[in-house]
Formats: structure tokens, C-alpha cells, sequence
């Protein structure tokens, strides 16, 4: 069955097709990060327009690397939550219009699922991508990928959601079935890079960027503080306000002095060793709380993450050191930890197989925060 994925919750135009769920026929992502850059962050209308002028190319372009014409597609599957309200409803419109043109039966997907499911992708079965890893191991890279990557993830399991707008741990018992044992009460926790590369000066998407400054950092420089949150919910304001505070102090300002001038006075080894220590109290976060679900889940079988902080590498050795003795643990190939169209074939795919039936593209609305659960 080939599913055309659509997705556009935030600022990535995609289209993907994928055949069962799992191979990858094409990948198309068109993203707006150079746009918000300049911004420090997404502007929702400006994120509406750009995918407004990205989507029927993006789409048009899945289709194509497919080798597939409209009549080889058996259904099209599309975000419509949660999500910038504009940005779902490009997507939306044009998968309803698509759905209504084509004749072709319509399926919504909640991009949470949609994240989880990106670890049911086979990316090596993939022609484009097995060209484009090519290049990749000639470049030095710390690609790491899932445990065993010929296996898929077994229930019951723990997935860890770790976005910029979400940070949960969510159980499965099987296909479709999630729900919420752990969320965070504030800020999730790649918005917390986000915003801490912002107060040292470096570049939007604050992960990747922290990520790479921490490479040259001492981590353990600097001491910051674990947010006190009972059971497995999280907090991440606080950890942000605690780099604040740490910058501040080893800088001699006082707390008055405003946070966007901060960059200017940092030395590129304070910068480097707060990123470095930042990003380790951030994983050290994360995997005390798998922890904590594994001692209330015991008789879990796989640890999936899941997410645009998953491409984190730094969290990826972690985490395999920690838990791949007892439990398989899956990470995405780490650019379909973002946001891309392949997962959301790929969720619609599952929740077809869970018996779940398309949905009307006359009637097909969007929600801009609802729950994985709902
Ligand atoms: O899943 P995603 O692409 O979009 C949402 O659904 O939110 O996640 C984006 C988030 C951003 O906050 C970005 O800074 C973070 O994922 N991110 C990372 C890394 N790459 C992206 N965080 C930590 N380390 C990374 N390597
Ligand atoms: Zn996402």
C-alpha cells in the first residue's frame, strides 16, 4: 500500500511516499529554518505563506522521486494536529483537495504518532537515501542508528517525544495505543535549546547548534540543577532560567542586566562549556525519567525516542549505553527525527491496520493543541 504523507504542523513543507508503512520511495523536506534564523524563531504567518508557495511543488516532487503517478497512490495521509493553526491548515486544504480530485481515501494523523512512527521506517531500503548515506559516510560522521536496525520496535514499549513544542513519555501496548504517563508541565525540552543557544549567542534551531558547540565544551563545568517533578513529568523553564542565572553570575552582571546582551560578553570557552553543560543536564534529565517509567513499566520491550531532540547524538550515546543492555532502543535516522512526510505515511499506515477508517475531506478540521490521547 503507498500512503502520500503530508506534513506542515510548524516549518517544514513535506510530502513523502511510502510503501507498507515502512519503505521510503521518496522524501521531499522544504524547510523554513534560514527564514527564522534572522528572527530567532517561527513567525506563524510568515510560516503559512512560505508553506502556501512550498506545497504543491514539495508535493509534486514526492510524487515524482517516487517514480509514482497519482494512480499508484492508495491514500493520502496528512498532520492536522497539533500544530501552527496556518501551517495545519495548508496542509490540510491541500490534502482535502487532493483526497477530492484524486478520489483517494483521506486519513488525519496526530504528528506525535507521527513522530513515534518515524522508527518504523526502513531507511535502508530506501534508492535515494542509500546514495545519500553515501555521502554521508565519506563525510566524518557520528551517524548511530537504532539497535539493530532490521528490527522494529516490539510492545509493550516506552516512547519518548522530545519536540520543540512536546516533551512526553508515552506507553504502547500495540499499534495505536498510546498513552501519556509523563509530560512537561512548561517548556518542552527542545524549546529549552532553543531558547538557552538564544541566550548564548547561537544560531536558530538552538539543538543542533548547541549540539555542535558542546562538542568543544567541558560539560561538566558548570553545575546546573534538576528541576524537582514528581513521578515522570518534566520542567524545563527552570533549566533555562538556571543557565540565566549561571551566565550571569560567572559573567559578574546582575540579574537585572538583559538577557540578549549576554552573548556579547561571553568568551568562545564560556560559550562552548555552558552549551557542553547545558546539553548534559538536559539528557541526564530525560533518562532519569526512562528510568523511573521502566521501574513502573518493567515489562516494557523497547525504548523508542522520538522527535526532533532525538537527532541529538550526545543523547543517542547516552541512552544506548544506559539501556540497550536490557531493552532495544530505537532513535529515528537522524533526519527523520524532524519533521518529515515518511512518518506520517508511515502512522497512517499503522492506524489503517488498527482498523482505523478515512475521514470525510469535505469535513476534515484541524486542532492546533490537542492530545495524542483524544
Ligand atoms: O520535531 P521537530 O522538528 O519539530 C516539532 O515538532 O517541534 O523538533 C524541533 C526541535 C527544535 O527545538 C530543535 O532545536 C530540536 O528539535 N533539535 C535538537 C537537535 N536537532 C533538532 N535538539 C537537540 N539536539 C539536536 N541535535
Ligand atoms: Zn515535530
Amino acid at each position: 500500500m503507498k500512503i502520500l504523507g503530508i506534513e506542515t504542523s510548524c516549518d517544514e513543507t513535506a510530502a513523502a511516499v511510502v510503501e507498507d508503512g515502512s519503505k521510503i520511495l521518496s522524501n521531499v523536506v522544504v524547510s523554513q529554518i534560514d527564514i527564522f534564523a534572522e528572527y530567532g524563531g517561527v513567525i506563524p504567518e510568515v510560516a503559512a505563506r512560505s508553506h502556501l508557495e512550498a506545497m504543491m511543488p514539495v508535493v509534486n516532487k514526492a510524487l515524482k522521486n517516487a517514480f509514482c503517478s497519482w494512480d499508484e497512490i492508495d491514500a493520502i495521509a496528512v498532520t492536522h494536529a497539533p500544530g501552527l493553526l496556518g501551517s495545519l491548515l495548508i496542509g490540510t486544504l491541500t490534502a482535502r483537495t487532493m483526497a477530492i480530485l484524486h478520489e483517494k481515501p483521506l486519513y488525519a494523523t496526530h504528528h506525535l504518532k507521527s513522530h513515534v512512527y518515524a522508527n518504523w521506517l526502513n531507511v535502508d531500503e530506501s534508492e535515494e537515501l542509500v546514495s545519500e548515506r553515501a555521502l554521508e559516510a565519506a563525510r566524518p560522521s557520528f551517524t548511530l542508528s537504532k539497535t539493530n536496525s532490521s528490527d522494529s520496535p516490539q510492545f509493550p514499549l516506552l516512547a519518548m517525544v522530545i519536540s520543540g513544542g512536546h516533551t512526553q513519555i508515552l506507553y504502547m501496548r500495540g499499534h495505536d495505543q498510546f498513552e501519556i504517563i509523563g509530560t512537561t508541565h512548561d517548556d518542552a525540552v527542545g524549546e529549552c535549546f532553543d531558547k538557552v543557544a538564544k541566550i548564548l549567542g547561537l544560531t536558530y534551531p538552538g539543538g543542533p547548534s548547541i549540539a555542535k558547540e558542546a562538542l568543544r565544551g567541558n560539560e561538566n563545568k558548570y553545575k546546573l540543577p534538576h528541576p524537582h517533578v514528581d513521578g515522570l513529568d518534566f520542567s524545563f523553564s527552570g533549566l533555562k532560567t538556571a543557565v540565566l542565572r549561571a551566565v550571569q553570575k560567572e559573567l559578574g552582571l546582575p540579574i537585572s542586566h538583559p538577557s540578549h546582551d549576554l552573548k556579547n560578553h561571553l568568551t568562545d570557552e564560556m560559550r562552548a562549556d555552558f552549551a557542553a553543560s547545558f546539553q548534559k543536564t538536559a539528557i541526564d534529565i530525560l533518562n532519569e525519567k526512562i528510568k523511573l517509567a521502566i521501574q513502573e513499566h518493567p515489562e516494557i520491550k523497547s525504548i523508542v525516542f522520538a522527535g526532533g531532540v532525538s537527532a541529538n547524538q550526545k543523547l543517542r550515546e547516552e541512552a544506548e549505553r544506559i539501556f540497550s543492555k536490557d531493552y532495544a532502543v530505537f532513535f529515528p535516522e537522524p533526519k527523520y527525527s524532524g519533521d518529515n512526510g515518511a512518518m506520517v505515511a508511515a502512522a497512517a499506515f499503522y492506524e489503517i491496520q488498527a482498523g482505523v477508517k478515512p475521514t470525510d475531506p469535505y469535513k476534515l478540521n484541524i486542532y492546533p493543541r490537542i492530545s495524542i490521547e483524544s
